[in-house]
């Protein structure tokens, strides 16, 4: 998962802090082709020349710090580069020419201080799986991969607090919990790369905040390295800790802009041993709501997800994943994923049935079918997890992860297809439970184009705003939307946030 960059000094340059500092600028954001040399458009932030460009003599002062220069430590290759420059929907691209692996927080201590004092741009990078380009660097930033940082170090099976180091990739940790009967609270699609280091810098939301809650709710302690080298050991296992500012939740959900995070310790519940997935159809967007209603009422704790799709998705994934089946004889506008996780099989499978004859009695449902083997969980997770792979191999997609209140929750999508007609496929999926919407507007076989983006931008946040919703609920602001947080942050509350900013990293102006 993305973290975004130790800001630095002045708004300008990535280095400062990307979501705070840059809100003056009325940058849009930067799209790349997938060919490198095919820059569409770029934003109006340009390099500052406050910052140093690396030297041999500064790579050499790494090399001492990591114990040497092979490719495990750094990479100078260009075509190794490539990967770390770039983000996996080719959508973003900086021109770094130095990543850096450190194995240990007093690693990350020293090539932060020595940037620091020598005004070398930095851009914290985890397993590079943002959306919003908060993990690459725009110009030629040192790339601080945590790739090497994957140690578990400790895990209580009381408490069931796990402690590991931040580049833990989340289906590993994942793996490590199952074998001890627990379950990390957090499900994303991108589990097999995203790190937990930058789960917890970007507030990663997924399929199971509904049931679990929030990195914030999940976090007991966080190890951060602060801009100028400083270790921040937040890191308690502790469930309860009234001493003061709970400082651990400034480094939560803030994208790697305040600090480094190198440590981390979860919460993890055990893992439910009785889980059914059900896959509706359904006519129209009211009838998901009230399905919606109804889930939470009678399903209660057993409840652990709640998603939607709309045709289009489905199609997408049929067109793209040779695996994927269509689920059920006739095409529905919508469907929806419910997903129960608990302890007692047949007390779990009674609820679940008597909740979906209901749903059925009143008319809500096209079409249903109820998976309780893994094989056939798996193909209806499938139909939902692989949507934003299927959209990107279509082409240039303009991807929007919004917080919208339940009622007007899907008119941006008809709203959206109305105002752009035939010049894209727009399409509505998401985390319908916890009121978010990702709203993705695919041009197949086309690159990114600034000219088209104006179509949909600044109306989509300024819609968003007039709802009252998010512009961001789970994906982050990383630089797609640095100039755009006035449309869900108040005035004092940007203040608020460049003062803590500049408070903790004061090279930033
Ligand atoms: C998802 O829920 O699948 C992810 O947030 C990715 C996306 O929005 O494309
Ligand atoms: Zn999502």
């Amino acid at each position: 998962m993305m973290i975004s960059r130790i800001l630095q000094k002045n708004s300008i340059n990535r280095l400062t802090i990307n979501t705070i500092n840059s809100i003056k600028q009325s940058s849009s954001s930067s799209y790349h082709t997938t060919s490198k040399d095919e820059v569409v458009s770029m934003s109006n932030i340009k390099r500052n020349d406050e910052f140093s460009t690396l030297t041999n003599q500064d790579i050499k002062h790494f090399k001492d710090i990591l114990g040497g220069d092979d490719s495990s430590r750094m990479i100078t290759d260009k075509d190794e580069l490539e990967g770390f420059n770039q983000d996996w929907m080719k959508k973003y691209k900086g021109n770094s020419s130095l990543v850096l692996k450190p194995k240990t927080t007093d690693q990350v201590s020293k090539i932060l201080s020595y940037c620091n004092q020598k005004k070398l741009a930095i851009v914290p990078q985890g397993g590079n799986t943002g959306l919003v380009g908060g993990s690459v660097p725009l110009f030629d930033e040192i790339i601080l991969s945590l790739t090497n940082m994957n140690q578990i170090e400790s895990f209580d099976d009381v408490t069931g607090v796990v402690t590991c180091q931040s580049g833990c990739v989340l289906e590993t940790l994942e793996s490590y919990l199952n074998a001890k009967g627990f379950t990390v609270p957090l499900d994303l699609g991108a589990k097999g790369s995203c790190h937990i280091g930058g789960n917890a810098a970007t507030n990663a939301g997924g399929i199971r905040l509904l049931r679990y809650g929030s990195m914030h709710s999940n976090v007991l302690g966080i190890e951060a390295v602060l801009a100028d080298g400083t270790i921040m050991d937040c890191n308690s296992t502790l469930r309860k800790d009234n001493t003061g500012y709970d400082l651990k939740h400034l480094f939560i959900g803030s994208e790697g802009t305040l600090g480094v995070i190198t440590k981390i310790s979860i919460i993890t519940p055990p893992k439910p041993t009785s889980v059914n997935v059900a896959l509706l159809a359904c006519n129209d967007f009211n009838q998901i709501k009230q399905i919606l209603i109804k889930a939470k009422k009678q399903l209660g704790d057993i409840l652990s997800a709640f998603e939607f799709m709309d045709r289009p998705c489905i199609d997408y994934v049929l067109d793209h994943q040779s695996t994927a089946k269509e689920p059920f004889d006739k095409k529905s506008p919508f469907y929806v994923l419910i997903e129960t996780s608990g302890f007692h099989e047949q007390h779990d499978a009674e609820k679940l049935n008597a909740f979906l004859e209901n749903i059925m009695s009143e008319d809500l449902v096209l079409d249903g079918s109820l998976a309780t083997d893994t094989k056939n969980i798996s193909q209806f997770w499938k139909l939902r997890e692989t949507i934003t792979e299927s959209l990107g191999k279509a082409g240039a997609v303009y991807k929007y992860d919004l917080s919208l209140p339940i009622d007007t929750f899907y008119s941006i999508v008809e709203v959206m297809r109305e105002k752009l007609k035939d010049k894209a496929v727009v399409t509505g999926f998401g985390h319908v439970g916890d009121g978010n919407l990702h709203l993705n507007i695919s041009t197949p076989k086309q690159k990114y184009s600034k000219e088209f983006l104006s179509n949909i931008e600044p109306f989509v946040y300024e819609y968003t705003s007039q709802q009252k919703g998010s512009i961001s609920a789970e994906h982050g602001i990383g630089y797609m939307k640095t100039g755009q947080l006035h449309f869900s942050k108040s005035p004092a509350s940007i203040q608020l946030m460049k003062l803590i900013k500049n408070s903790m990293d004061p090279n930033v102006l």
